[in-house]
């Protein structure tokens, strides 16, 4: 059995908040329904937010109603307070994540309070979710840089990581909210967070802005992270990120692991027709290369048949 890496698969989640067309929750669970066929294991499926905020994201409780209960498979959901929690907890959500930011400037556009206030709001929710047995991921958003701040320093990353890990959180995805970085700032970071938590309670989480999100993976994998967010064809952005464009597609992510001998456990097949089901739904077309590259030789090998 080959080395394993587990990618947590965002789209419907991060992808969808950030799409101008809002999909209705029927097409959000056929989505991850797929998703979950291809064999994903670990799926946001929304977000208990402000639907004055993030639109796409109402409508999560129907989504998650609507959701096959398997063993081994965890539905998460995005939520930012206590109300959040109870919503996510009474739709039946397998999972919550908790999210702050490396950045000020960020966080109070993002979820409107400072980032000590942000942890304060989390601590109850932390309570909650461990009386009741429900796993919390956290997020730090602007590891690698801040739409409105710049550069972000190290220590403000390690400051919320540690900020996160000292509430509960089982796992802290690092995220590159407007996918700044380049390898050599991953591994510098990674080396900081590593003096203050465990590499195996770390996660990555790359935007694709600029191109490098595939290779800050690599660097991460590297440097011994094995669990990696990621969006099914390229899907998302942030909506209080300007300019930033989606995830890395988690159909690259498969490519590059499967290709190194690592196992994802996913059939990159069905993953593809995952994002074209819900491209069709968006009117939008694939940003997978390797989407793109399987749909190119499907046609070539139906042309040579007729
Ligand atoms: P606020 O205005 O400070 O709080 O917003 P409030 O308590 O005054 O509530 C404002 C409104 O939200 C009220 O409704 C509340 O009832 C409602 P209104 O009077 O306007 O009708 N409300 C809620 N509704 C539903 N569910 C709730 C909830 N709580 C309050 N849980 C708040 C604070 C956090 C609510 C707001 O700022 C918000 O919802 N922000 C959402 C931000 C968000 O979802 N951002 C995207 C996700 S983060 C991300 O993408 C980054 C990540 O991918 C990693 C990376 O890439 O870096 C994770
Ligand atoms: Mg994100």
């Amino acid at each position: 059995m080959s080395e394993a890496v587990r990618l947590v698969e965002v789209g419907a989640r991060d992808g969808l908040q950030n799409e101008a067309r809002s999909l209705p929750a029927s097409v959000r669970a056929g989505l991850i329904e797929r998703l979950a066929d291809a064999g994903l294991t670990h799926i946001e499926a929304g977000a208990f937010v402000s639907p004055r905020w993030v639109p796409q994201m109402a409508g999560t409780d129907q989504v998650l109603a609507r959701l096959p209960k398997r063993p081994g498979l965890t539905y998460s959901v995005l939520v930012p307070n206590e109300r959040g929690l109870s919503a996510a907890l009474a739709a039946g959500a397998s999972e919550v994540a908790v999210f702050t930011a490396a950045s000020e400037a960020f966080n109070q556009r993002n979820i409107n309070c400072s980032i000590a206030e942000s942890l304060a709001r989390f601590e109850p929710v932390l309570a909650q979710a461990r009386a009741q047995g429900v796993p919390v991921r956290g997020y730090v958003s602007c590891v690698l840089g801040c739409p409105y701040q710049g550069d972000v320093p190290v220590a403000q990353v390690v400051r919320a990581a540690s900020g996160l890990a000292r509430l509960g959180c089982h796992e802290i995805s690092l995220g590159d909210t407007i996918g700044a970085g380049v390898p050599s700032a991953v591994r510098q970071l990674l080396s900081a967070c590593a003096t203050e938590l465990p590499l195996d309670q770390l996660a990555v989480h790359f935007h694709d802005t600029q191109g490098m999100a595939v290779a800050n993976c690599l660097a991460a994998l590297e440097q011994g992270v094995r669990v990696f967010d990621s969006s099914v064809s390229g899907l998302g952005g942030c909506p209080y990120s300007p300019g930033a464009t989606g995830n890395v597609a988690s159909e690259e992510l498969v490519y590059l692991f499967e290709g190194l001998g690592l196992n994802t456990g996913v059939d990159l097949d069905r993953l593809v027709a995952a994002g074209d089901f819900v491209d069709r739904h968006l009117g939008r077309a694939t940003q997978s290369r390797v989407a793109r590259a399987r749909h190119a030789a499907n046609t070539t090998i139906n042309s040579e048949k007729t």
